[in-house]
């Protein structure tokens, strides 16, 4: 069964408690961290996971989007991330970024922006517990899915499969209830969804639908 995490970005942030109810079923809940120096937008961290602490929520899929991300990976451990993902890019010390997110309990995810090859990873595979595919260029939510960039699902999926490994496949960017069967077809076990899931007349049924999808 295909897991969902919806992305508070695209939620409505006046109500974030209400929002948050809404998508109560979903696997994951996901957290956009970003600011302003690694991507061109800047939204939210520590105060967020503060206040998302004191609400009923999925367990927290938090995506750093910062420069120097190290210094922040141990906060963000204690605040509840489940899954901490790193992105490879401009991370010269990834293994080390890696081992430090487990040590602080998290699982560590790495991410791939649209114009970085798997090729990236190959020293890193077993030292992972996920991979995040980027489908749009990280900065905003709303964007359009890049088609070019899901390749890059079924080639994981292959590498997992042939060498045995148990990293998880997770996806980000323009993923809608239209394109969720074909990404979890090519291997995402993931999918991270912010417009589809919060400006959906009901987010809760959006939820579901992608509980139900199988390979
Ligand atoms: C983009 C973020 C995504 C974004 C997804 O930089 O990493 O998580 O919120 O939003 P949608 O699903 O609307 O593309
Ligand atoms: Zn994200």
């Amino acid at each position: 069964m295909a897991k969902i995490s919806p992305s508070i970005l695209a939620a409505d942030l006046t109500n974030l408690a209400c929002e948050v109810k809404k998508v109560r079923e979903a696997d994951f809940l996901h957290i956009d961290v970003m600011d302003g120096m690694f991507v061109p937008n800047i939204t939210f961290g520590v105060p967020i996971m503060e206040a998302l602490g004191r609400l009923d929520h999925p367990p927290l899929d938090v995506h750093l989007m910062i420069e120097e991300p190290s210094k922040y990976v141990k906060d963000y451990a204690l605040l509840g991330a489940k899954n901490l993902h790193v992105h490879v890019e401009g991370n010269y010390h990834l293994h080390r970024l890696l081992g430090e997110i487990r040590e602080n309990g998290a699982n560590a995810f790495v991410v791939l922006n649209p114009s970085t090859p798997v090729s990236s990873l190959e020293e890193v595979f077993s030292f992972v517990d996920g991979i995040l595919v980027m489908t749009v260029n990280p900065g905003y939510t709303g964007q359009k899915f890049i088609p070019e960039a899901a390749a890059k699902i079924g080639a994981l999926d292959r590498i997992r499969s042939e060498k045995g490994f148990s990293f998880v496949i997770a996806v980000d960017g323009g993923v809608s209830l239209g394109n969720a069967k074909d990404l979890v077809d090519l291997g995402a076990d993931i999918l991270v969804m912010g417009a589809a899931v919060f400006r959906a007349k009901d987010p809760s049924i959006v939820v579901e639908r992608i509980r139900e999808i199988r390979r």
